[in-house]
């Protein structure tokens, strides 16, 4: 029977008709590369945060963000970079592929955000940079990040992936550091299907990302081909070919204009699943912390087999027979084979983060659910969970 229920897609976008008709028109103008529109997004987004127009890069990953970001400001090859083990692959191999090594700091329990004492007791005098990750769209305790990071003198480099609407005490995520990186990957708060963007403090420091983000080239396609007349470029770095589209763009300016409409939205399905789920034995989401602001990217609950009579895998697979999807953020960083064989690490070093990955489960918050979808949804989860 469940067969036939239509199947809820995890992070599905909520995409409208002024995203469909901005692309339409996209491919009509004749210029699909980077260009106006890719301009008009970073301003919009720049806007957004409250920064200068020159202190934003469109590129077309976060990863590519990262990546860029720490290769722009010269950290020295081999320097330690901190950061979570509660986060995806790509903020651990940005790191090594700017030619650093990354070293974990275990995070906090409730927040589930990297833990400023567990930072403190990582610095070596080998450590240059901290990367926090605004896990699930929660903010990290920044105003005690960005003290060690001046006691120390290291670099700040937010990756807000899961952070675009988030605040810490009034202000914006991805403003605290040298950088931030955002994420519009398709199950994202905002997207683009893939792409990114960087915003720096230090717009010097942002004018060489976005020229390393296009093969260290000193002018995009749209200075040598636009409408003022060719122009020359000349190439003065070794880059990389992260630039943004204006395909991509054109779908981004569309979900930037929504974006606070769509962080509603999601705040509904948040308070609708904390209230529906109060009495269940999972272990739901801290509280949200005094004048902060959460992202609501992520919806997690832990499950413990022992409280619950149903293990975390267990839950996921009757959620998919029942046509819902669901996900894992994440197995900490050191399940994974490739870093163990890299760097010898093993999960129980991060005790928090590896507790974590073994439990938790991430239900579907986007915006484009239906009243339709989060009752089933409610009901699903609650009657495989009832004590
Ligand atoms: C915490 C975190 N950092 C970085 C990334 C990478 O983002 P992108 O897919 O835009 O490269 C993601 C993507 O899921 C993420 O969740």
């Amino acid at each position: 029977m469940s067969d036939e229920l239509p199947f809820i897609v995890f992070g599905a976008p909520s995409i409208g008709e002024d995203e469909i008709e901005e692309v339409v028109a996209c491919m009509r103008s004749g210029w699909l590369g980077t260009g106006p529109r890719v301009a008009r997004l970073e301003r919009e987004f720049a806007d957004y945060k409250g920064v200068g127009a020159r202190a934003v890069a469109a590129v077309n990953s976060c990863t590519a963000a990262l990546h860029v970001s720490m290769v722009a400001s010269g950290l020295e090859k081999g320097a330690e970079v901190i950061t979570t083990p509660m986060t995806f692959c790509a903020s651990v191999n940005a790191i090594i592929h700017a030619g650093m090594k990354p070293v974990l700091a275990d995070v906090d329990p409730a927040t589930q955000c990297i833990s400023p004492e567990a930072i403190e007791a990582a610095i070596t005098p080998r450590t240059q940079a901290i990367l926090p990750v605004h896990f699930a769209g929660r903010p990290c305790e920044m105003d005690r990040i960005m003290q060690i990071a001046r006691k120390h003198g290291l670099l700040v480099i937010e990756d807000c992936a899961h952070a675009i609407e988030t605040e810490f005490h009034g202000q914006k995520a991805g403003t605290f550091g040298d950088f931030g990186c955002f994420s519009f990957y398709v199950t994202k708060n905002v997207t683009t299907g893939e792409g990114g963007m960087i915003v720096g403090g230090d717009e010097e420091l942002v004018a060489r990302a976005r020229v390393l983000a296009l093969h260290g080239m000193s002018k995009d396609a749209w200075h040598r081909f636009g409408d003022k007349g060719y122009r020359h470029y000349q190439v003065v770095d070794t880059g990389f070919k992260y630039n943004m589209m204006d395909i991509q763009a054109a779908i981004g300016i569309h979900q930037l204009a929504r974006v606070e409409a769509n962080w509603k939205r999601r705040e509904q399905i948040w308070d609708a699943y904390m209230s529906a789920f109060k009495d269940l034995l999972v272990v739901l989401p801290s509280a949200i912390a005094p004048d902060t602001r959460h992202g609501y990217h992520l919806f997690t609950m832990m499950i413990e087999e022992a409280r619950c009579g149903l293990s975390r895998d267990e839950f996921l697979d009757r959620m998919n027979a029942a046509r819902i999807g669901t996900g894992v953020h994440y197995l900490s960083i050191a399940e994974h084979p490739v870093y163990q064989e890299l760097f010898g690490w093993r999960p129980e070093a991060w005790p928090n983060a590896h507790a974590i990955g073994q439990t938790t489960v991430s239900l579907p918050l986007s915006a484009a659910l239906t009243e339709g979808d989060l009752d089933r949804i409610v009901t699903t989860t609650s009657g495989m969970l009832a004590n």
